[in-house]
């Protein structure tokens, strides 16, 4: 169901949940100062506890009450790049930060979103925790339709259309004052170097140390259908492809198109919604194309396409 932002902000402030709009994904909303309503969204998405949330601000001034400290770096990055598809993970006045929104620990991630939607609803509600709007290990919601596929068409929807990036925010935390990139996402490694004067290293979820991201830990943007990634497709025969309409595939397969090869935003931009267009297909099986270069935003989309394809 879509709903206006007056509404939106009535129900959040009554303790509701809403899914709003941001240029990443889409996210399932509670207001931070609201416990109740926080347990919810763990209960809905079928979110295991020890996965902590992120706190979106509507500009980056409204962190002050939360955090104990800004690590080196911190206002460069956040001049550079709030709003935007950045989430920062710093350590927490837990005072003011319900332990359910930190899974328990002493640090919080927070991201001030570039959608003026997003950013104007909570001028008006205050923090909001969003994680994204699917059901916990499906792929990301990118529009009011995979919301309401997911949580039913009489959910609340603030209808922001599309989301113009359809990859989730790049998470860095700073360790010995350093910044590393904990979640790849839609910022590359890359983009932080000018501003940093390093590029961030990128910690893999398969370390043998606990990983700094718990999310990391958990079957992620995965639809119900078979992956099968791919790099040659001579041999693969009636099919159906997930492929880039700058290339050939052997005439006997159905392709579905995610862009041009050369072109990785567009790539992002469809990547969920074709994963999401194969379960609504009811498509068992499909072949991926991961033929790709691993710089910059590719190497966030074949991360993704490696994790969509993890068996459950
Ligand atoms: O683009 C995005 O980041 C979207 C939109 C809605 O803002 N949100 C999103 O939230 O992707 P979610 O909940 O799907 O993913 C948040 C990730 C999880 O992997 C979680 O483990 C990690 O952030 N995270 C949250 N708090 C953390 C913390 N204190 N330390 C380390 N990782 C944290
Ligand atoms: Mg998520």
């Amino acid at each position: 169901m879509r709903i206006s932002i007056e509404q939106a902000a009535e129900l959040l402030l009554s303790g509701k949940i809403v899914a709003v709009p941001t240029e990443t994904v889409y996210g399932l909303a509670a207001a931070l100062s609201l416990p109740g309503a926080i347990e919810e969204i763990f209960k809905l998405k079928g979110r295991p506890c020890s996965n902590p949330l992120i706190v979106h601000l509507a500009n980056v001034g409204m962190i002050e009450a939360f955090i104990r400290y800004a690590p080196k770096g911190f206002f460069e990055l956040t001049k550079a790049f709030w709003p935007g598809p950045m989430t920062l993970v710093l350590e927490a006045k837990v005072e003011n930060v319900p332990s359910i929104v930190r899974a328990g620990l002493p640090t919080v991630a927070f991201r001030v979103p570039q959608h003026p939607l997003a950013r104007k609803l909570i001028e008006v509600t205050g923090p909001l925790v969003m994680p994204s709007a699917n059901l916990s290990g499906t792929p990301s919601s990118t529009n009011p339709i995979h919301v309401e596929s997911d949580f039913g068409k009489d959910f609340p929807v603030l209808d922001g259309e599309s989301s113009i990036v359809g990859l989730e925010s790049t998470i860095l935390i700073s360790i010995d004052n350093e910044w590393q990139i904990i979640r790849q996402g839609a910022l590359s490694s890359g983009v932080f170097k000018e501003v940093l004067d390093y590029e961030p290293k990128i910690r893999s979820a398969n370390q043998k140390e606990a990983p700094l991201c718990p999310g990391q830990l958990f079957r992620h943007y995965a639809p119900k259908a078979h992956l099968i990634l791919e790099k040659n497709f001579l041999r693969v025969k009636d099919s159906i492809i997930l492929g880039y309409s700058d290339r050939y595939y052997p005439s006997s397969n159905q392709i579905m198109y995610l862009g041009e090869s050369t072109d990785p935003s567009m790539i992002a931009n469809r990547l969920y919604s074709t994963l999401r267009l194969l379960d609504q297909n009811k498509v068992a099986q499909a072949h991926l194309d991961i033929d790709l270069p691993n710089g910059g935003l590719y190497a966030t989309l074949l991360e993704r396409m490696s994790r969509a394809a993890e068996a459950s």
